[in-house]
């Protein structure tokens, strides 16, 4: 799949110059491109509980559910400057979450793809296959019996 790369980034931009980062001051903007065609976006929120704080991803990956769903076929995230900004490891995660196969990122060594930027990931079809098997076998803790 071919993406417009400017064009995804000028839409993180526009999210970045929404952010609320009175404590940080570090703003944040991501967008991403859904299966079906649609942009959404998101920007980071802050809080007076510094550890409560919302990264980017997490706004956009609420607005990917709050639109209608679907997966992550193409990623942009931008610093204050516009620059490209590498997500942070839980953001990997979220963003595994919703992605379509192959799904595309734009990093600061390039554009990747999801499976490269969280290698072996923990996901839906790791709890999948640990319920497929057979009960009896599952004897690895105590608060499993
Ligand atoms: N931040 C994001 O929004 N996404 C990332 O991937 C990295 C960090 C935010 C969190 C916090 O509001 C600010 O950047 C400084 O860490």
């Amino acid at each position: 799949m071919s993406v417009d790369w400017d064009l995804l980034t000028s839409h993180a931009v526009e999210a970045m110059s929404k952010a609320y980062v009175p404590y940080s001051k570090f703003p944040v903007g991501a967008a991403a491109i859904v299966d079906d065609g649609r942009i959404v976006v998101g920007c980071n929120v802050e809080n007076a509980s510094y550890g409560l704080g919302l990264c980017a991803e997490c706004s956009l990956v609420s607005a990917l559910t709050m639109s209608g769903g679907g997966k992550l076929v193409a990623f942009s995230c931008v610093d204050g400057n516009g620059e490209t900004l590498m997500p942070c490891g839980r953001c990997r995660q979220l963003l595994f979450e919703h992605s379509a196969p192959g799904m595309q990122l734009l990093t600061v060594s390039g554009v990747k793809t999801i499976d490269e930027v969280i290698p072996d990931a923990f996901g839906p079809s790791t709890l999948d296959a640990f319920t497929a098997t057979d009960p009896a076998d599952n004897t690895g803790c105590e608060g499993c019996e």
